[in-house]
């Protein structure tokens, strides 16, 4: 046990009334450290008395968490702030500029909050004046994803095991496709991701992915797609299009992604590391990875691991936590993926070819309970970096690439959801992120989002369970 005059002086004060914009006295391991080596002279709502203010986004010393974790290792001996590199772990100095970046996100939440629209109410963003025009209000439990058919009417997932369709006047049926296959509502699993097939005029094939239980063993899941059609509101013709091996079901309920989107005649989609960690890391497990194969199922022979004999392959790349967003930029093909991170480290990614996306080896988050992630690493070589990590978190969930006419000035914008409510604007410029603009929040948690082919954009939430869509406000 330590027994610093600071740390005295920090156990003493723990047990005061916090103020809620400070630090608390939870068992956060980021927040104890904190309160042990930083409180003293930082105080506990981060606004500094010896040292200075580390809450208001004002960074003297320098702004990127690099900036920041060298000032605590290396210390500011000329101004008083003490050099940390000695007594505290790399690991443990990244997770207290993780603890730092959550502070000075809720100052500045709290100082000039995201547009919080209401309905009907004019929002003016950087690029264009919308409004919230709902499309869905009720009688949807906990919808997950949407995809539009050539006639007008969509499909809409619900979680707990529905595919529902809202018919072309916008009327949600009130019974769900019949016979479509049995799935676990396994803490995030259940009725997961829904796609169109992009011949849907000529094939009929809807493309489902979905926590399947293992026959034998219900508690064990693993994430599968098939497809099928639906004919006389029943599901026909299903086909298996992914599925994994009964070994490597199991029964944790996390991580299953997913997603899936076609481009140039191949189905990519994700599946989650399944709280499997460094299996990610393996192309010989499923869990973890991003995938390429053919519509029907079949890999493609220049698949980047096609001719590993151990690996599987039908993977793209590898190293992936838990990806939720996947999209394609239709100018250039590329492939964009947002992933969940632990505490921190949500990942905008740029999705290559065999790309080792790096997890749970780098990471820019921290475990949730505050305590450092592995050896604090943030970039390896051979390991790709995002183009924009959120820390704090967002809970990265949906993702488009704008492709509508509505907005013009938003066009090939990407739009990421995120479970805390946000919805991000991003713009990528030769190869690099050039903004990234809070649209909105608190309309409920953002599950899904998407261009409709009316050229709206579309967005799923849960808590409230709805549909609503961004309208042009000009
Ligand atoms: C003994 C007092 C003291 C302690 C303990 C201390 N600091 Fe500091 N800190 C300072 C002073 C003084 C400064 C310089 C303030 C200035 O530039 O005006 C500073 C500056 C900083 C800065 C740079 C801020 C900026 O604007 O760029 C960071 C980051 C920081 N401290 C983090 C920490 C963390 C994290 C801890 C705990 C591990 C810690 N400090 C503990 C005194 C302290």
């Amino acid at each position: 046990m330590k027994t610093s005059r600071s740390a005295f002086f920090a156990a003493c004060l723990a047990l005061a009334a916090l103020p809620d914009t400070g630090v608390s006295a939870s068992s956060d391991k980021a927040n104890e450290l904190y309160l042990e080596s930083c409180v003293s002279c930082h105080a506990f709502n981060l606004e500094g008395g010896l040292g200075g203010n580390l809450a208001d986004g004002l960074w003297k010393h320098g702004s990127t968490d690099g900036d920041i974790a060298r000032v605590i290792s290396h210390g500011l001996p000329d101004l008083g702030m003490p050099a940390f590199g000695k007594t505290l772990s790399a690991e443990q100095i990244r997770s207290l500029v993780v603890f730092l970046r959550e502070k000075e996100k809720s100052t500045k939440t709290k100082s000039s909050p995201p547009p919080q629209p209401k309905e009907g109410g004019v929002v003016r963003s950087i690029e264009h004046a919308y409004k919230v025009e709902p499309v869905i209000d009720a009688d949807l439990t906990t919808p997950w994803s949407l995809a539009f058919l050539p006639d007008g009417s969509r499909l809409v997932t619900e979680r707990p095991g529905a595919l529902r369709i809202i018919d072309a006047d916008g009327t949600l049926l009130p019974e769900p496709v019949n016979g479509t296959p049995q799935v676990i509502e396994l803490v995030q699993g259940g009725m997961l991701d829904v796609a169109i097939s992009p011949d849907y005029a000529t094939d009929g094939w809807i493309y489902l992915a979905f926590a399947d239980p293992l026959p034998r063993d219900e508690k064990r899941a693993m994430l599968k797609i098939v497809r099928g059609r639906i004919r006389d509101h029943a599901w026909t013709d299903e086909e298996v299009i992914f599925q994994a091996e009964p070994d490597f079901y199991t029964s944790a309920g996390v991580h299953f992604g997913t997603r899936m989107v076609f481009d140039g005649g191949y189905l990519y989609f994700i599946v989650g590391e399944r709280g499997g960690n460094m299996q990610a890391q393996d192309t010989s497990r499923p869990n973890g990875k991003i995938y390429r194969v053919y519509p029907d199922g079949r890999i493609p022979e220049d698949n980047p691991f096609a001719a590993d004999k151990k690996a599987i392959p039908g993977i793209w790349s590898y190293g992936h936590r838990n990806p939720q967003g996947l999209t394609i930029d239709p100018r250039d093909h590329a492939i964009y993926s947002t992933e969940h991170g632990p505490r921190g480290g949500d990942e905008f990614n740029l999705i290559r070819k065999g790309a080792n996306y790096g997890w749970p080896v780098i990471c820019h988050g921290m475990n949730y309970d505050g305590s450092p992630l592995n050896a604090g690493l943030t970039a390896k070589e051979g390991m790709e970096q995002p183009l924009l990590h959120w820390t704090p978190s967002i809970a990265a969930c949906g993702l488009t690439c704008y492709t509508g006419y509505k907005f013009p000035n938003w066009k090939y914008d990407f739009f990421a959801g995120g479970l805390r409510g946000e919805l991000h604007r991003i713009r990528v410029q030769n190869g690099k992120v050039v903004a990234d603009e809070i649209l909105l929040s608190g309309l409920g948690r953002i599950r899904d989002v998407r261009t409709g082919p009316d050229g709206f954009l579309y967005i799923v939430l849960n808590q409230p369970d709805r549909i609503v869509r961004l309208v042009p406000a000009e």
